[in-house]
């Protein structure tokens, strides 16, 4: 079957995302890396891959521990590159979260003074710097992490938004406004960054247009 224009892809490609999310019972509730569950596709943690392999990231700040699969992943990924540090902060303190040398977890609020101090403590100057927004997906907790962590993005590489598919986009068409709006908002103000169309080249994508490349 061809495609021949971008309103047939758009169409499959949504219909797909809305079949993959909506799932009984959700498989991205059901989705692990080494036996710890983690709400992500796995075409974007292939991505998280290509992009932690191109950019060789120093430090990985990540909002929303949640269990803890996502660190885990990251810190295998900064394993295999024999390079990186991931540090994951979560309001909630879970326990049994997956304890690897190369993970800190902070307890706190991604946007709280005291988290934000401690993650600048935690960064050299000289260090490679990837950010990924997985916490609060409303749109105004959002902004505020793209504002507070922009900042501590290297030129060349992401600031990834998690999850900016809901919201109608397609999916959760009767949520507030979330991830998609405030990566909307953001750029309006913020030219340093794009939005770095090849990331979703998989098709399926949790994180469509959030995938942000700081440019400048
Ligand atoms: C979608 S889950 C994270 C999933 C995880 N990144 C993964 O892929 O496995 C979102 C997490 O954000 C956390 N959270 C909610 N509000 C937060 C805030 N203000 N600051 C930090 N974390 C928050 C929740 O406790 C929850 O564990």
């Amino acid at each position: 079957m061809k495609f021949k224009n971008a309103f047939m892809r758009r169409l499959v490609v949504n219909s797909f995302i809305k079949l993959y999310y909506h799932s009984k019972p959700k498989i991205w509730n059901n989705t692990f890396w080494f036996g710890v569950p983690t709400g992500k596709c796995p075409p974007d943690l292939w991505t998280y891959q290509e992009i932690i392999f191109k950019t060789k990231p120093d430090v990985i700040i990540e909002c929303g521990t949640g269990s803890g699969g996502s660190a885990l992943f990251l810190a295998h990924q900064c394993d295999l590159m024999r390079r990186g540090r991931v540090v994951s902060i979560d309001i909630k303190d879970h326990p049994n979260r997956p304890v690897h040398e190369r993970i800190t977890y902070i307890a706190d609020s991604s946007i709280s003074e005291q988290t934000f101090t401690q993650i600048k403590e935690k960064i050299k100057s000289t260090d490679q710097v990837l950010v990924i927004l997985d916490s609060d997906h409303s749109k105004d907790h959002v902004l505020q992490e793209l504002n507070h962590y922009s900042d501590l993005v290297t030129k060349g590489s992401y600031l990834i938004v998690e999850d900016t598919i809901i919201g109608g986009h397609p999916v959760k068409r009767h949520r507030k406004p979330g991830p998609m709006e405030a990566v909307k908002e953001f750029l309006q103000s913020n030219h340093d960054f794009i939005i770095d169309k090849s990331r979703e080249k998989f098709y399926l994508t949790f994180n469509r247009n959030g995938y942000l490349k700081k440019v400048k």
